[in-house]
């Protein structure tokens, strides 16, 4: 079993890292591999908006973005975490959003996936949202999620608050990919969002969305 980690930090040792690394001792310990991706480190152009993804299933550009998509299709469970800039994800963290083409392609299709956002003072509701409804929107299963509120640079008052919270999401997200536990209402609105919204789209546009539709495929999507 094998999950990924991703920090939309600028940071790597900011409230956010401490949170996801907090979540990498506890799947560690229950003998989870675990690859750390700190976006910082990474190299990561923006989007181009050429929609080359869509038609051949893939990015034009071979840079760390398309690395970690294609490190996505291989993992069992995804976390996602970001600090609140402005109400919303890092920058990195949306590049990375872009970049990954995640919604179209249904990138994390059964995947269980947590996401995090941690933030000072206000805006950290809707950074959380942009996460969650990425797992949502793209096919994933969201297994838990954390919205830390912190001062800046107080990890050690943070991990006292919030220690035992992070891992007792860890521990569902553990015991969620074990059992390949269900969502139902998740499935739901899934299933709404796919079958009224993207998978019409999708087929309008034709061959300009091949890719797309090769990638359906292979995950077995009809
Ligand atoms: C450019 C910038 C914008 C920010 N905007 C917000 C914000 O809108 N709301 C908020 O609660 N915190 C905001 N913060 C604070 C960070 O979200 C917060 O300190 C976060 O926990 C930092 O995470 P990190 O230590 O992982 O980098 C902002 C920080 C920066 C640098």
């Amino acid at each position: 079993m094998q999950v990924l980690i991703i920090n939309g930090s600028p940071r790597k040792n900011g409230v956010t890292a401490a949170v996801l690394h907090r979540i990498e001792e506890n799947l560690r310990g229950a003998g989870i591999e675990v690859l750390f991706y700190n976006l910082e480190e990474m190299k990561m152009s923006h989007c181009t908006g050429c929609n080359y993804c869509y038609r051949i299933g893939h990015c034009c550009m071979e840079d760390d973005a398309e690395l970690l998509s294609k490190r996505i299709e291989e993992a069992d469970g995804i976390v996602l975490g970001s600090p609140t800039y402005a109400s919303n994800v890092s920058g990195l963290m949306k590049d990375f959003i872009d970049r990954g083409h995640f919604v179209m392609e249904q990138l994390l299709h059964k995947k269980y996936c947590i996401a995090v956002a941690s933030g000072e003072n206000y805006g950290s509701q809707d950074t959380l949202k942009v996460l969650k409804n990425l797992v949502l929107f793209s096919g994933g299963r969201l297994s838990g999620q954390l919205r830390i509120q912190a001062g800046f640079n107080d990890l050690e008052g943070m991990m006292r608050k919030r220690k035992s919270q992070i891992d007792q999401v860890a521990q569902s997200f553990i015991r969620a990919m074990k059992l390949k536990q269900c969502y139902p209402i998740q499935s739901i609105i899934h299933f709404f969002i796919f079958h009224l919204g993207i998978k019409p789209f999708v087929k309008k546009k034709g061959t300009l969305y091949q890719g797309i539709r090769g990638k359906w495929s292979k995950l077995g999507i009809t």
